[in-house]
């Protein structure tokens, strides 16, 4: 157990989103004072507590520098996928360096390296070394694994599941078991440089989630592996720029060579109550 400490005034990006949106639910559920940091303030939650402030964007390094002004803790949620992520990212953590904040809590990637198969991956590493190295006193990763709910999503209309993921495994997440174990870091001291591991608790084939999604809903779900080049072509027609179907095609590719097989005990280790499986999330 970790002492509980003054993590001062803690700011919430993405609060509009589904991992900050819960995250910033759950400090309000313990009285935490918190500052919620958005783009657009009509759709920034209400919660006691919780003061918000607008900025632009990562990349709006005055209106962040301003947002997080008072702040000693960051979570920083990474922001949609765009060509320039790492730089709206550094944008934003310069920022907070310069606004005085004391410690960054970033929601990572499971197996993030400069050469991870996933390409969205290794923005998550460059944005790692660059906290690192901004001088910011503290920080911590949350490297989480695919999210759950995003799995019966990728079914076509037909029921199938079709990418160049074969019979590798991922321990998929849910939303909700990253949001509780960020609450504990971001309320706790103790966590200095620690980086964690946000999975589920057994990692699962694409085929063997398609077989479990079939068997909750009644419908009729399967897995179809394609080659690399098969999944460039069918999604060729999507009208989407080059990076980002490279981004969605090695997703499944990362699944295939294993980077995401990782099954870690510290969502458990955090929040003291294990991560749902995929079969208890489909059921619920
Ligand atoms: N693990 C996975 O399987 C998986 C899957 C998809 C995405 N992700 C990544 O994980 C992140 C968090 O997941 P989530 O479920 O919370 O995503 P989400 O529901 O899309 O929420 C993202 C949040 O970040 C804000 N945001 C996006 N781009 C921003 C920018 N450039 N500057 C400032 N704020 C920005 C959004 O604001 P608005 O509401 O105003 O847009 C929203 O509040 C995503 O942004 C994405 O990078 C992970």
């Amino acid at each position: 157990m970790h002492s509980p400490s003054d993590n001062g005034l803690i700011a919430v990006t993405g609060a509009t989103g589904g991992v900050g949106g819960r995250v910033a639910r759950r400090l309000a559920e313990r009285g935490v004072t918190q500052r919620l940091v958005v783009l657009d303030e009509s759709r920034a939650p209400e919660l006691d507590g919780a003061q918000v402030r607008v900025a632009s964007g990562y990349a709006d390094g005055d209106g962040m520098r301003g947002a997080l002004d008072g702040v000693r803790t960051l979570f920083l949620i990474p922001a949609h996928e765009t060509k320039d992520r790492v730089a709206e990212h550094a944008t934003a953590i310069d920022a907070a360096v310069t606004a005085g904040v004391q410690r960054i809590v970033y929601l990572s990637f499971l197996d993030a390296t400069a050469e991870s198969t996933f390409t969205f991956g290794r923005d998550h590493w460059h944005t790692e070394q660059h906290i690192r190295a901004s001088g910011i006193p503290e920080f911590t990763f949350l490297r989480m694994s695919m999210y759950m709910d995003f799995i019966p999503l990728m079914a076509s209309g037909d029921g199938v599941i079709a990418g160049p993921a074969g019979d590798g495994r991922v321990s998929v997440v849910a939303r909700d078991d990253i949001a509780d174990a960020a609450a504990v870091v971001l309320t706790e001291a103790g966590h200095a440089g620690a980086t964690y591991d946000m999975t589920g608790p057994e990692a699962l084939t694409m085929a063997e989630m398609a077989a479990e999604i079939s068997r909750a809903t009644g419908r009729d779900v399967v897995f179809r592996n394609e080659t690399l080049e098969e999944a460039y072509q069918s999604r060729s027609s999507f009208g989407a720029a080059d990076w980002e179907v490279e981004g969605w095609v090695t997703s499944y590719a990362a699944i295939a060579t294993g980077e995401w097989s990782k099954v870690s005990g510290d969502i458990r280790r955090l929040t003291g109550h294990e991560p749902i499986s995929f079969a208890e999330y489909l059921r619920r």
